[in-house]
């Protein structure tokens, strides 16, 4: 999965992971992030999930490749982002929400700040197993001490269906996020695509 195919997916609006409303699984487990936190939201395409994020009192940061789908998100709301650049990304930012627009991996300490918690949801699964230590190491890199994260993953039979979005199953999670407490807070039988291949859909607290 390289930069030219997620811009190519925007730019041909193959876009069916964007849900344009907040996520099922985020609005019921949202409160398992502390309240008023600094929210790191990495690959966050324009998903609603920010406003809602923002809307219940946290700062969010997310972060995207493909800069049409950040100025899609605030010109869907109606917002004028004040725009600056920081390190290797352009920053944007309204009402809350801060979007960096540049590659995940590009991204410093200094340019997110304190980050208390975070939200992955088609995330660590739009990457392919090799890219996804490194992924999450550098999530981890940003993170403060004791960081609490919602993360959604897909469970399948890869061999039934190529990602993105991909299969991570409960010992892969665990394994990237070693040391940390994994915690499952709900499944469900998932929809879209993966629905075909009889996937479940997990929400975790990742803690620490
Ligand atoms: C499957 S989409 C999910 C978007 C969003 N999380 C959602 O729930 O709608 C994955 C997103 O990650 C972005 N992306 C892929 N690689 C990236 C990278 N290296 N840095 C930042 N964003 C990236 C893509 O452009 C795409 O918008």
């Amino acid at each position: 999965m390289d930069h030219a195919f997620w811009h190519e997916r925007w730019r041909d609006g193959r876009i069916a992971f964007h849900e344009g409303q907040p996520n099922a699984l985020l609005s019921r487990h949202a409160g398992e992030l502390p309240a008023k936190s600094r929210v790191l939201v990495p690959l966050c395409g324009k998903a609603a999930d920010l406003a809602y994020l923002a809307a219940l009192g946290h700062e969010v940061v997310g972060v995207e490749l493909v800069e049409s789908a950040v100025r899609g998100f605030f010109a869907e709301r109606g917002l004028t982002p004040v725009e600056s650049t920081v390190g290797a990304l352009r920053r944007f930012e309204a009402d809350g929400v801060v979007l960096l627009a540049g590659d995940f991996f590009a991204v410093t300490t200094a340019d997110v700040g304190r980050i208390d918690a975070f939200y992955d949801r088609a995330a660590i699964i739009a990457l392919p197993p090799d890219l996804r230590p490194a992924y999450v190491r550098h999530l981890r890199g940003l993170l403060a001490p004791a960081a609490v994260g919602v993360v959604i993953t897909l469970q399948y039979d890869q061999t039934r269906m190529d990602g993105p979005p991909f299969a991570v199953g409960e010992a892969e999670l665990r394994a990237h996020f070693a040391g940390a407490q994994v915690e499952l807070l709900h499944e469900r039988v998932a929809g879209g695509r993966a629905a075909e291949v009889g996937a479940i859909e997990r929400c975790w607290r990742v803690r620490g």
